[in-house]
């Protein structure tokens, strides 16, 4: 069993907690961090590896606080996989400031707190950071004006902590995922969307929270000692194939 610890973000459900059973079938402890109290409880029950942390990561005194709590209960971090993220999709018209805000607040603010607050406890044990942008971040579309932009905002924020926090041993990559049938994806996919997904991506279908979860842990592990600043899509190969129209398929 190694000692080692994953903070994760948004980890009440979905793809955070995919990764937080996953770390924990590879002998990692986990911090699951999550606004939602009720689906947190519910989701760390059982978990004898993990323990819940209810907080809102777009609120600094609270990811301070957050963070106190789970080196103070843990002793150490090794990795921060900052999953937590909202979507809302509009036109650019009826995106008003307030939507806007929601948006950048969890996906971008959210992302740039928690690693920042991290920063101490990851130089102590060389840890990693992994950002979980999307699709949406490396290729804009209709309706994403927020989402799509903090998506990318995301990416590039990535860059900048491997530039920057590298002299520390510490290693920034970034997962972006294609579609997923997760809460947050079955909120904004219509059946039209979802017909239209299968259309362009190559493997024809949906991913699973589990395979974004594999990418995940590798980059947080030993094998990926020598990876940073990178951007992983895990999207089925949606993003590398170019105008990917329906009829132009065989
Ligand atoms: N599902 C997809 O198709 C898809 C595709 C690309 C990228 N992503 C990204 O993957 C990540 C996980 O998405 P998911 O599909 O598992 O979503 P989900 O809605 O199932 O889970 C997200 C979790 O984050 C939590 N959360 C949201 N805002 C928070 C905040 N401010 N503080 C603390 N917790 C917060 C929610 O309570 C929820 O438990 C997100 O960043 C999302 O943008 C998802």
């Amino acid at each position: 069993m190694s000692e080692k610890v994953a903070l994760v973000t948004g980890a009440a459900r979905g793809i955070g907690l995919a990764t937080t059973h996953l770390f924990i079938e590879q002998g990692w402890r986990v911090a699951m961090v999550d606004r939602d109290g009720d689906a947190l409880q519910a989701a760390a029950s059982g978990l004898n590896e993990a323990s819940p942390f209810v907080y809102d990561v777009s609120i600094p005194d609270e990811v301070d606080e957050m963070v106190g709590s789970v080196t103070n209960a843990f002793g150490r971090i090794d990795a921060v996989v900052n999953n937590a993220g909202v979507a809302d999709f509009g036109p650019i018209e009826e995106t008003g400031f307030a939507r806007w805000r929601a948006v950048m607040a969890t996906n971008l603010d959210g992302v740039f707190l928690v690693s920042q607050a991290c920063i101490s406890a990851l130089r102590a044990t060389k840890g990693a950071i992994v950002n979980i942008a999307s699709i949406s971040g490396l290729r804009a579309s209709t309706l994403r004006v927020a989402y799509g932009t903090s998506k990318a905002a995301c990416i590039h924020l990535t860059k900048q902590q491997a530039a920057e926090l590298g002299e520390y041993g510490i290693r920034a990559n970034c997962v972006c995922p294609g579609p997923v049938r997760t809460k947050l994806a079955m909120a904004v996919h219509t059946p039209d969307i979802i017909a239209s997904y299968h259309d362009a991506i190559p493997l024809n279908r949906y991913g699973s929270e589990r395979e974004i979860a594999e990418v995940i842990t590798f980059l947080c592990s030993e094998k990926a000692s020598y990876v940073t600043g990178q951007i992983i899509a895990s999207d089925g190969g949606f993003e590398s194939t170019g105008v990917g129209l329906p009829a132009l398929r065989t």
